[in-house]
Parts: structure tokens; C-alpha cells; sequence
């Protein structure tokens, strides 16, 4: 028969795997592969003192087909993927600004029942854009909390489909 002691080390095991499983998992989400082949939306320069200053560059939305169809349409269907490429920019003579080193490739991935918490998209970030280095390890929150104003267009803040 269990003693007092047994039972609860088996309570603090099942309530410590429960804290484990809180952050959803984010560490699935693969690398883009292709995305510069994808419909390219736009491309934003964030210039230094821009905040936060991990965003000063220059990136680029790419968006699959599915997103695609997510920003004609209003609906998303699951697998419909975002991703921002940022790099850093170069000042060059004559006023012109180059693209530098890659930074990251930033992802959203829409799977509404398992990124439930954090609006149906699941975040991860690549840094220097090396598939071996993910940079997500809270679930995606982190990365949520800025896109949350957004709530009222999917939690984007790309619009419309040109
Ligand atoms: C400080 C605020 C902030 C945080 C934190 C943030 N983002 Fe964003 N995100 C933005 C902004 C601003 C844009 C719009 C970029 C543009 O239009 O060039 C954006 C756009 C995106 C997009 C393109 C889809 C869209 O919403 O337009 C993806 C993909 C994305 N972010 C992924 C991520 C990931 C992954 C993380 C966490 C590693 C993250 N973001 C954290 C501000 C943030």
C-alpha cells in the first residue's frame, strides 16, 4: 500500500510535468525552407534608434501561399506562414543604405489548436537564419506580447494582400 510520502512525490512529478507543458511548443516549427521564393508583401528599414534596438535593419515580409489567401480573403487556414528577414544595413556614400549581415528569419505559422495561446501563431526565430538555431523557448509569449494590439487584424501587423 503507498505511504504518505509516495503519494506525494507522485502529485509533485504529475504537477511539475504539468508546468512543463504550460509553454506550448514552439520547438517544432521548422526553418521556411524556399521562403525567397515566396510572394514578397514589403520591406520596412528600421534605423538606428529604433526600439527595441534588436530590430534596427532592414527586413522583408515574405508570405506563402496560404497567407496569401489569409490577407485576400480574412480567413486563415492552418500552415499559412509569415516570415520576416531582417539584416543589417550598411551606410554607404551618396546617401544609400546597403543589406549586411542576415540577423534572423522571424516566423509565424497559424495553427489555431496548438498555438491556442498565443492567438493560433506559433512563433520562432532563427538566428543569422541557421535552421539548427532556435531562438524561441518561451512558447512564443515574448514575441505575442508585441503583436497582441494587433488582435484585430489576426494578430499582424502586414495588411492587406499588395
Ligand atoms: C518589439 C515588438 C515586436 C516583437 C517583440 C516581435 N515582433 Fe514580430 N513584428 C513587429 C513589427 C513592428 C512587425 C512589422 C514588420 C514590418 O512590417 O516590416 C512584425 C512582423 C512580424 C511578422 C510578419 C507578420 C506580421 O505580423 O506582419 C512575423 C513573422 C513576426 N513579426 C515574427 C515575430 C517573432 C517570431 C517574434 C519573436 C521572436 C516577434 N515577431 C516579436 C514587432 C515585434
Amino acid at each position: 500500500m503507498w505511504n504518505r510520502s509516495l503519494v506525494f512525490a507522485a502529485i509533485s512529478a504529475a504537477g511539475m510535468a504539468g508546468a512543463a507543458y504550460a509553454a506550448q511548443d514552439t520547438a517544432g516549427i521548422g526553418f521556411p525552407e524556399g521562403y525567397r521564393s515566396w510572394f514578397h508583401h514589403h520591406s520596412t528599414v528600421n534605423r538606428s534608434g529604433h526600439q527595441p534596438e534588436g530590430n534596427v535593419g532592414i527586413q522583408h515580409v515574405y508570405v506563402n501561399d496560404a497567407a496569401l489567401e489569409g490577407l485576400r480573403t480574412g480567413k486563415f487556414a492552418p500552415g499559412a506562414t509569415f516570415v520576416v528577414d531582417r539584416f543589417k544595413y550598411v551606410e554607404q556614400d551618396n546617401h544609400s543604405m546597403s543589406q549586411g549581415d542576415r540577423k534572423v528569419v522571424a516566423v509565424m505559422v497559424y495553427d489555431p489548436q496548438r498555438y491556442a495561446e498565443t492567438g493560433g501563431w506559433g512563433f520562432q526565430a532563427f538566428k543569422g537564419g541557421d535552421p539548427a538555431q532556435k531562438a524561441v523557448k518561451d512558447g512564443g509569449q515574448a514575441c505575442f506580447v508585441c503583436h497582441i494590439p494587433h488582435a484585430d487584424n489576426h494578430y499582424l501587423f502586414t495588411r492587406g494582400a499588395q
